[in-house]
């Protein structure tokens, strides 16, 4: 517990530090970065460069800073970035180093503005936080090693079969090289690859849901390429497709997430997905096919056209099951799509198509693709009066915020 008056420092700079909150944490990462590149092994360079972490930690330790003596008021949002740091093989060790770092950035920025009192308020802050994110970890660290075919940090995984699903989109599916158990995960989950890339000097780590259903003896995960230009390629997603077949081995975390489908509902499910935001809420789908038969489920995918459709056989295999229906909507189909009846859909998902086409808002909405299509989303069912708590999102990079304005274009969809 804190005392009295370190609080009420900490409430009053809030705002301060909010106001630099961007210039403080660039600092702070120049600075950590500077004493510690090691830490490059495990931090998103790419993220770095268009300044989406930065916002990402400084938002939740201010967020995080005004529940500080009620920080189970904000268990979920630590927990989702728990599940992170967990598949990343964040460790307590590390947390002194950000907090060292993060005072030394607030004095560098704020300068005598940061007098010794607020800069020991915020230190004390920082540990109670701290705190907070190592004892979740710790349990999820416990729970992923200590479950049926689970394991700590990394383990290797052979690619038992590469499969390309579209001209964007290629499948890998992945199987232990001790070739004994892996462990279960829930529908919506993703898992950390570690690759160590010749030339490179650090190792990159990147997130990718699950594609298939859970109780398989291995897992898939399905990549889109991730052209750059004008920016340099996406490292890791050009690697998979590139160098990376069937035989090479790759270095995998245990599976994470809390973006996952509740299978102790039985109401209607609606699943969103935009681009290779489908990968979800396939595994979503065949589950509620394969565990949950009686549960009515609509699957809606939104892709350019057929050439970077991915996985639509798979989909449109279930759709012969009375409780499931799929719409596809293309927004530039080409003339082969047209001549093969090969969408249901011309353009975007819009509010007007759902209220006419979807038969009760009183399902559950999962969704995910690139950003501004999660923020139109998000808007219509709001509009259209679904509850909060029915409305269930991921984001392909850090959690942004759905309800701001779109002010650049996704990382990845
Ligand atoms: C929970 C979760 C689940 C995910 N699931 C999937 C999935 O199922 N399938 C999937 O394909 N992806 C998924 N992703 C996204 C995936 O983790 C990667 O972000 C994606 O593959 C891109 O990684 P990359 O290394 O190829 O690109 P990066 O190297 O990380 O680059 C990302 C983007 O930034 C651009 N860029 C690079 N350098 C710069 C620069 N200097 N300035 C500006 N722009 C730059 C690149 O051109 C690229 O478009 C998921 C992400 C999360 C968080
Ligand atoms: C209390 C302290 C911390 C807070 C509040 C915090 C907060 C966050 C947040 C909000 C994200 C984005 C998660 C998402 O939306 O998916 C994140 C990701 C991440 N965090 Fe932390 N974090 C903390 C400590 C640490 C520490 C100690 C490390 C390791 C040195 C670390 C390394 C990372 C990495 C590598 C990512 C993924 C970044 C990327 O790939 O761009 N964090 N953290």
């Amino acid at each position: 517990m804190l005392d009295q008056r370190t609080i009420e420092i900490i409430k009053s700079t809030v705002p301060v530090l909010e106001k630099h909150g961007e210039t403080i944490t660039t600092r702070f990462y120049q600075m950590m970065f500077g004493n510690h590149p090691e830490l490059l092994n495990i931090f998103n360079h790419a993220n770095q460069k268009q300044g989406r972490q930065q916002k990402a930690l400084a938002g939740t330790v201010y967020a995080a800073a005004q529940y500080i003596n009620n920080l189970e008021a904000i268990l979920p949002v630590v927990k989702q970035i728990a599940y992170k740091h967990r598949s990343l093989g964040i460790k307590a060790e590390h947390y002194p180093i950000v907090g060292k770092h993060l005072l030394l950035a607030i004095k560098d920025v704020l300068g005598d503005a940061a007098s010794e009192e607020i800069i020991d308020a915020w230190g004390k802050a920082y540990n109670v936080i701290a705190d907070a994110f190592i004892s979740v970890e710790a349990e999820m660290y416990e729970q992923a090693s200590s479950q049926k075919g689970g394991w700590d940090g990394f383990r290797s995984f052979v690619v038992d079969r590469k499969v390309k699903e579209s001209d964007v989109i290629t499948s890998f599916f992945l199987k232990p090289v001790d070739n004994q158990e892996i462990a279960h995960f829930l529908p919506g989950q993703y898992i950390s690859i570690k690759l160590e890339i010749d030339g490179e000097e650090y190792t990159h780590i990147r997130q990718y849901s699950l594609s298939d259903s859970p109780g398989k003896e291995y897992y898939r995960i399905s990549v889109k390429r991730e052209a750059g230009t004008p920016h340099p390629d996406g490292m890791v997603s050009n690697y998979l497709h590139d160098i990376v077949n069937e035989g090479s081995i790759l270095k995998v975390s245990a599976p994470a997430g809390d973006f996952v489908l509740d299978t102790e509902k039985n109401t209607p499910v609606v699943l969103i997905s935009g681009g290779v935001g489908l990968t979800p809420m396939l595994s979503m789908l065949k589950t509620v096919v394969e565990f949950q038969p009686q549960r009515n489920v609509t699957f809606i995918h939104a892709a350019a056209n057929g050439k970077v459709h991915a996985l639509k056989d798979e989909v449109v295999a279930l759709t012969t099951l009375e409780h499931v229906n799929s719409f596809f909507f293309y927004d530039s189909p080409t003339e082969e799509d047209r001549m093969n009846n090969a969408f249901d859909v011309e353009g975007y998902v819009t509010q007007e198509w759902l209220v006419n086409n979807i038969s009760t808002m009183d399902a559950d909405f999962y969704f995910c693709g690139p950003v501004p299509f999660m923020k139109a989303i998000n808007t219509y069912l709001k509009n259209l009066g679904v509850q909060e708590e029915r409305i269930r999102f991921e984001f392909f990079g850090p959690k942004g915020n759905l309800e701001e304005s779109v002010e650049k274009e996704p990382v990845s969809v």
